[in-house]
């Protein structure tokens, strides 16, 4: 600790002062202590390699192999998913999984290969493991996907948890992708990736690296085909990444290569082979459906920090109304907390909050609430006095609560991995549901503690239930806002059973989609920050958490005009459409940066609602498939070398290909195109795909292109649902899914299918029964015809 930490600590803490940063320099220290006598020193270190193989032992799905000084054990499961854990370690106890382990694959055997190793030779995948417990992952044709070396282990001598180290190699042109939200993706380029959730206390942009979010599921995509790898640990870790070189026939290639290094927490591994649909459609049957938010969670919301009170909201909403703009949900901050205590209102600012509520309600907005965890450490306030008779906060390892500083002050931490204490969580939400509000956005849940140097979380020595098995904050910490949202989400369950539960999250880990979604955080106000806010959205898609977006504008500091409006046109079409900011930063109505700037928004935010049906079907088959409504171009061509390299555009759902512009003073931008032929959505333009296209992209839009032959579901005029069709390439077919929205409980829409044909001139749309072929039942508008105004 020096004058300079201080002062940093003071800044990033902001108006509170210096007596807050008095506070958190004490709260350093104490976590310091609190780790010098809760953890003892890990002392000499003894390193182990599996050693040479000495039998095997046949089971279901796989069976287990011996080495001298370890033993693996593997089961190809009938998910298709591969399970395999070193020295013991089976599929569960684990916070990524949804439910138990699915069963083995009975036709997966365990035999003998060559060079005295072992193979599992399965439908999809052929697990390859070498003597000396290297293990490959083949395509049933015998492809190479990935080798893993054998791991090596460093185990304390006077006992502890061992750290571990697994290298792989992966293809020479593979490309690596996911590991939760990464700023600097979607493309995870040579480096090494920390796996220690984040809050980095301050504005972030693609240099930052690890935040909120951090997960050990990698994606590795290459010509020979596309794999998961997921190395269910929720430990400290890192991955570090180095793509590989081809030799492009004038040398050798050489192979990339990752290496997962971790401090403790077994070393275990699921690995799914197959197309980008596939993966994620077996990962998300693993780790849990994405919970599907309510209609109204897909329109546009607006939050900030610092609403003056209750007139100042209403003059927002006001603001949007006169417009002509449309809004879903207004989120308050932690400002209209009283003292800044969790489910707790201001009534001097905010007197009638539920009478507000209601009147928003009638409006058809929803008022969301900011709910942290730090419980003010203060007799008397009753979150806190009703979390120490239940026994709900965090110890250290000699029994004191845990104490860091959040926004209230000196704060205690929830033990949400204890399912008492979600229990009596997920009850408080009661309040927020008197107060009228409709959604949950959790925050600082890393969990983060102010701090003037070092860390901004909890002492790794605070001790946490993990289920009952006992654990500290070393392996609690990464899946602490994933168990928070578990808690809020089954509390709300539970307080309003009819009712489909909206929670968004800061931080989590994998299997958080089961609760609901996430934001990017505070995502720095500059070009570098409206890139990245794209690539987290990418990234965590591809991890399985489908529903996320950037606070629209960034979270500090004035944007330009012509940048709010190109993020605010990236917004529109992310799951998660929200203007957000600091209350220390500019403004971000829309209307507050000039005339033309408001038009245009206007436009994104009409465009918006009339896809809103869209949006709504890419929500259920998210919750069907795991399929995320934003996907890379390589979605539906990963052996396409370019597409893979190709970050700044995104296709959402099957139908459409949005290029954003990330870069001040474009008018036109170059985009890659996948295989097929697509229409500019506002022009009618052809392009022919693959290949590289130049499109205007003025300042009132960003590009958007429509897939041949897609049928996109539209808001018409009267509210409900159009098929807006675009003509198929001549001699093809075309077609496409609709789920309606069948209101915020939980009734299962049938899922509608629709093929567009050409019939001689004209395209022909029709709705596919179970066993008929019959009139769509919906309006249809068939576009790309040449003509202005399409075929109705
Ligand atoms: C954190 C959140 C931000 C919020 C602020 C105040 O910085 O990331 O969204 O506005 O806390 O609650």
């Amino acid at each position: 600790m020096d004058g300079h930490d201080l002062v940093r600590s003071v800044r990033t803490i902001g108006a509170a002062g210096a007596v807050r940063g008095v506070r958190t320099v004490r709260a350093a220290w104490r976590r310091r202590r609190a780790d010098a006598s809760g953890l003892p020193p890990r002392g000499a270190e003894r390193a182990r390699v599996p050693g040479a193989v000495r039998d095997v032992e046949p089971a279901p799905g796989g069976g287990t192999v011996r080495f001298n000084r370890a033993e693996l054990r593997i089961v190809v499961t009938v998910s298709g998913a591969v399970f395999w854990g070193w020295d013991g370690a089976g599929p569960e106890p684990s916070y990524a999984l949804a439910g138990r382990c699915p069963d083995p694959d009975p036709r997966a055997v365990l035999e003998p290969d060559k060079d005295g190793g072992w193979r599992v030779v399965a439908e999809r995948v052929t697990v390859v493991v070498s003597r000396y417990g290297a293990i490959e992952v083949l395509t049933p044709g015998g492809v190479l996907l990935r080798r893993d070396l054998p791991p090596r282990w460093w185990e304390p001598v006077g006992g502890g948890p061992a750290r571990w180290m697994q290298r792989s190699e992966v293809p020479a042109d593979a490309r690596f992708f996911g590991l939760g939200g990464r700023a600097a993706g979607p493309r995870l380029r040579d480096g090494t990736y920390r796996l220690w959730n984040t809050d980095p206390g301050r504005v972030f942009g693609p240099g930052d690296d690890p935040l909120y979010i951090t997960m050990p599921v990698q994606w590795v995509v290459a010509e020979a085909g596309t794999h998961l790898v997921c190395h269910d640990s929720s430990w400290d870790g890192t991955v570090t990444v180095r793509e590989g070189e081809e030799g492009a026939g004038s040398g050798h290639d050489r192979a990339g290569s990752c290496e997962v290094r971790m401090d403790g927490g077994p070393l275990r591994c699921w690995v799914v082979v197959g197309s980008p649909a596939r993966v994620l459609l077996v990962w998300s049957a693993l780790t849990g459906a994405p919970a599907l938010p309510p209609a109204w969670a897909l329109g546009h919301h607006h939050a900030r920090w610092g609403f003056g009170g209750e007139q100042e909201v209403r003059r927002i909403v006001a603001g949007y109304q006169e417009r002509g703009l449309p809004l879903d949900a207004v989120h308050l901050d932690i400002d209209h907390y009283d003292d800044h205590q969790v489910f707790t209102v201001d009534e001097d600012r905010f007197p009638k909050l539920p009478q507000l509520a209601e009147e928003l309600l009638r409006e058809g907005i929803r008022l969301v609430s900011i709910v942290d965890p730090a419980v003010k450490a203060a007799p008397g306030n009753a979150v806190y006095d009703s979390g120490v008779a239940e026994d709900a906060f965090v110890r250290d390892a000699s029994g004191r609560l845990v104490r860091g500083v959040v926004w209230p002050g000196e704060a205690v931490y929830p033990d949400f991995t204890h399912a008492r204490v979600r229990e009596w969580w997920g009850g408080l939400y009661a309040e927020r549901l008197g107060q009228g509000f409709s959604g949950f956005w959790h925050d600082m849940n890393e969990p983060t503690s102010f701090n003037a140097f070092g860390e901004t979380t909890l002492p790794r020595s605070a001790r946490h239930s993990l289920e009952g098995r006992g654990g500290d904050h070393r392996e609690a910490h990464n899946v602490y806002g994933l168990c928070m949202a578990r808690a809020g989400y089954e509390g709300l369950r539970r307080l309003v059973p009819e009712e489909r539960p909206f929670v968004f999250s800061r931080s989590g880990w994998i299997g958080m989609q089961r609760y609901g979604g996430t934001w990017s955080g505070d995502v720095g106000t500059g070009w570098p920050g409206l890139r990245a806010s794209l690539s987290l959205v990418l990234g965590l898609g591809l991890c399985g958490v489908p529903y996320s977006g950037p606070d629209v504008g960034g979270f500090d500091g004035c944007p330009s005009p012509e940048l709010f409006l190109r993020w605010f046109q990236l917004g529109a079409y992310l799951p998660l459409f929200r203007t957000h900011a600091s209350m220390r930063a500019g403004r971000r109505e829309p209307w507050e940066f000039g005339a033309e700037v408001l038009e245009h928004a206007r436009v994104a935010l009409l465009e918006r609602r009339r896809l809103l049906p869209y949006f709504v079907t890419l929500a259920h088959l998210a919750r069907r498939t795991g399929a995320p409504y934003v996907r890379p171009l390589w979605w539906g061509a990963p052996e396409d070398r370019a597409l893979r390299d190709c970050e700044d555009a995104f296709l959402l759902g099957d139908c459409l290909l949005v290029a954003p512009v990330l870069e001040p003073g474009v008018e036109r931008r170059a985009v890659r195109l996948p295989r097929g032929r697509w229409y500019d959505t506002v022009t009618e333009r052809v392009y022919e795909g693959p290949g590289r296209v130049v499109v205007d992209a003025p300042l009132s839009r960003v590009p958007v292109l429509a897939r041949a032959g897609a049928v996109v579901p539209v808001r018409g005029a009267d509210g409900g649902v159009e098929l807006e069709v675009w003509a198929p390439a001549p001699g093809r077919t075309g077609g496409g899914l609709v789920v309606p929205d069948a209101g915020d409980g939980w009734d299962e829409p049938e899922v509608e299918r629709y093929v567009a044909r050409w019939e001689g001139r004209r395209v022909e749309v029709r709705r596919e029964g179970d066993d008929e072929v019959g009139e769509p039942g919906r309006p249809v508008r068939i576009r790309g015809l040449g003509g202005p105004g399409g075929q109705t």
